[in-house]
This record gives C-alpha cells, sequence and structure tokens, in this order.
C-alpha cells in the first residue's frame, strides 16, 4: 500500500503551516507500559516522511527522559520539526514519585532552560503551560512566557487544559496559538466554552488523546487487566471495571462506520476529530500517540477519510453515554473549573 503526504493547517493566526494531525509523542518513554527505542525512532522518521510535522513533548514525561530522548531526531531534522513541549508539572522537594503543578515565573524560567538544554536546540517553537495553578494570576504566568518570546527561548505560546476565561485573559497579555486539551469521541466537553473561545480568538486547537488513549482503536478492553500495572490508563475510571465493559459497548456505531470505510476504528476516531475543524469553524491538529511506524501510517492515513452527515448523527451520541471521568480528579482539566 502507498501513503501519500497529509495536508497541512496553520498553527496560531500567523504561525507556520503543519501537517494537518502531529505526532504524540509521550508514550515513546512514560506512561503506556514497556517501550522500544528504535521502534519508536522508526516512528518518528516515518511520521517526517508523510508529513508530520508537530512533535510533541513534555518535560514530565519521564521527569525530562521524552525531551532527552527526542533531542537527536530533532538535531537531525530541526528546520522541518516544529517543537512543542510544556512545563507545570513540578517534581515537589520532599517526594520525587509525586507531581505538584507550578506557574510561578521562577519556576518556568528554570523550567524552559532545562528543557531547552535536555532538546539540546536553541529555542522551542511552540511552549505550553501543561496545567493550570490557580494560585497563580494566569496574567502572570503568561507574562513571562512572553518575555521568552521577546528573548527569543521561545516562538510560541500554548495552553492545556484552560477554561474559556483563562483563555481570554491569556490573550490579553500575548497571542496563545494552540490550545492542547483532551478531544475526542469520548471527550467533548471543551465544545461548550473553549472551543468557541478559540476560534473567535484564533486559536488553533491542538486535541490530546484524540485515540481514548487506544481504547477507541479497541486495542485494549480493560485497563486494569489488559495493561501492565504502572500504565496510567489504570487510573483513569473509564478504562477500568464496569465503565470499561459499559464503554466497549458504545464502539458499535464507530465499527460500523469503519466497516463502510474499510478503516479501522481508530481511523474513524481520528476522522471525526479532525472534522471538528470544518463544524466548528477553527484549524484543528490532532497529536495521536503511537511508537510503531505502522500505526503512524494507519493514522495519518486517516486524514483522507471524509464522514458523512448520517455517519456523524450516528457518532453524535457517543460521549454522552461515556460511564467515568477522563481523569480521577477532574480540578485539573478545564470541565473541573468551568
Ligand atoms: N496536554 C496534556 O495534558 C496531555 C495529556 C495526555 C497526552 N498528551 C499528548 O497527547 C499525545 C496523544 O495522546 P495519548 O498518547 O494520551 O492518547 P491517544 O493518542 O489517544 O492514544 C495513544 C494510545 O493508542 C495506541 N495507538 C495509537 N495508534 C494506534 C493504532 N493505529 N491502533 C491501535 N492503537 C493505537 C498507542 O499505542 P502505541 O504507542 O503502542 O502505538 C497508545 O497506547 C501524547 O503522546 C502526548 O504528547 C497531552
Amino acid at each position: 500500500m502507498t501513503y501519500s503526504t497529509i495536508p497541512t493547517a496553520r498553527l496560531g493566526e500567523n504561525g507556520p503551516e503543519v501537517g494537518v494531525q502531529g505526532l504524540g509523542c509521550m508514550g515513546m518513554s512514560f506512561a503506556y507500559g514497556p517501550t522500544d527505542a528504535d521502534e519508536s525512532r522508526a516512528a518518528l522518521e516515518r511520521a517526517l516522511e508523510l508529513g508530520v510535522t508537530l512533535y510533541d513533548t513534555a518535560d514530565a514525561y519521564g521527569a525530562g527522559e521524552n525531551e532527552t530522548f527526542l533531542s537527536p531526531f530533532f538535531k537531525a531534522h530541526r528546520d522541518e520539526v516544529v517543537i512543542a513541549t510544556k512545563f507545570a508539572l513540578a517534581v515537589p522537594p520532599d517526594d520525587p514519585t509525586r507531581r505538584i503543578i507550578r506557574n510561578d515565573a521562577p519556576y518556568v524560567r528554570e523550567s524552559v532552560e532545562a528543557s531547552l538544554k535536555r532538546l539540546d536546540v536553541d529555542v522551542i517553537d511552540l511552549y505550553y503551560m501543561h496545567r493550570r495553578d490557580v494560585n497563580v494570576p494566569i496574567e502572570d504566568t503568561v507574562g513571562v512566557m512572553a518575555e521568552l518570546v521577546r528573548e527569543g527561548k521561545v516562538r510560541q505560546l500554548g495552553l492545556s487544559e484552560v477554561t474559556a476565561a483563562e483563555l481570554r485573559a491569556a490573550q490579553g497579555v500575548h497571542p496563545i496559538a494552540a490550545v492542547q486539551s483532551e478531544w475526542s469521541l469520548f471527550s467533548r466537553d471543551i465544545e461548550a466554552q473553549v472551543v468557541p473561545a478559540a476560534r473567535e480568538l484564533g486559536v488553533s486547537l491542538v486535541p490530546y488523546s484524540p485515540l481514548g488513549r487506544g481504547f477507541l482503536t479497541g486495542s485494549f478492553a480493560d485497563a486494569a487487566t489488559d495493561l501492565t500495572a504502572d500504565d496510567f490508563r489504570r487510573q483513569q475510571p473509564r478504562y477500568n471495571g464496569e465503565n470499561a465493559a459499559a464503554n466497549a459497548a458504545l464502539l458499535e456505531p464507530v465499527r460500523t462506520v469503519a466497516e463502510a470505510h474499510g478503516a479501522s476504528l481508530g481511523q474513524i476516531a481520528l476522522a471525526w476529530v479532525q472534522q471538528r475543524s470544518a463544524v466548528h469553524g477553527l484549524p484543528v491538529i490532532p497529536i495521536p500517540g503511537t511508537r510503531k511506524p505502522g500505526r503512524v501510517e494507519e493514522n495519518t492515513a486517516a486524514t483522507a477519510i471524509v464522514l458523512s452527515d448520517e455517519e456523524l448523527a450516528l457518532l453524535e451520541p457517543i460521549s454522552a453515554k461515556v460511564a467515568g471521568d477522563r481523569y480521577a480528579d477532574m480540578r485539573f482539566t478545564s470541565a473541573g473549573r468551568e
């Protein structure tokens, strides 16, 4: 089978054109069980060949490990890739296994220097605030992020899991290129307020976990029994036990649509997220995560699938029926504060 290069979309009002699908790199070092470095490197190279240019990491993915792992790939292709990383999940001095949220200026400055060093680049293309610390005014955090732009350490700014009000306040300080939040057939809470605000403000949407962390592909049915003990998905209510069993049944209409297109479940899930761009009128650049070159091919091929109005209608009721939250503690999501 031959695969063609994916189309592009604009990242932020005055930003670069990037492949309309990015690549989530988190699982290459963190959260989703055993990894194979050679296979991950092959996935990165295959993605670039197919027109994927936005690569997503964070300092928190394996306590810096993911940025370090990606560094040689980024250096080899510096002019072709758009590097997105994040700060805010800090290691408290008394317990290296825990994470606390920090948005204060000294922490932002310390974090950007550490990320630049690990990535071994002069500038980060897109720098996100990963989570919101409600004790720090967002204007102050974005203020220091804007200083990083003026100093040439960062090109564009992004925010993850912010509310519409937080996005508006941030945009008053400095243009925000992208909001990265969870958006999939199972997670549509941002459509109420965040997406309309992003459209109005000229902000692009970067949906994370567009495959429902793999659940929407049918690759696991119950995190508690199918995944390794340290897998992060075992902490997420909707992928475990009775919730998971009820949610697996919700994939039936996805299967029906997939059969009609000769596509996989995951491809339909990705095509649906991609089509949010036309439905909501803003650039949408999902970042499915995979460590396998064959899955990069499968996922990027989904950019060519267009779902009919009837198919969209069939998929429409799914999210309202999902059992269990997307995180154990929803306070750290936009939905938990909106
Ligand atoms: N801002 C935030 O708070 C936040 C939170 C979570 C994630 N993220 C970012 O978003 C990216 C994507 O989200 P995600 O990785 O959580 O979830 P996702 O993209 O919804 O799903 C990733 C999972 O699906 C599997 N998968 C991928 N393609 C597949 C295919 N074609 N068939 C079967 N299984 C497939 C992957 O396994 P393999 O790797 O084994 O293929 C992995 O287990 C992350 O990598 C990270 O960069 C950001």
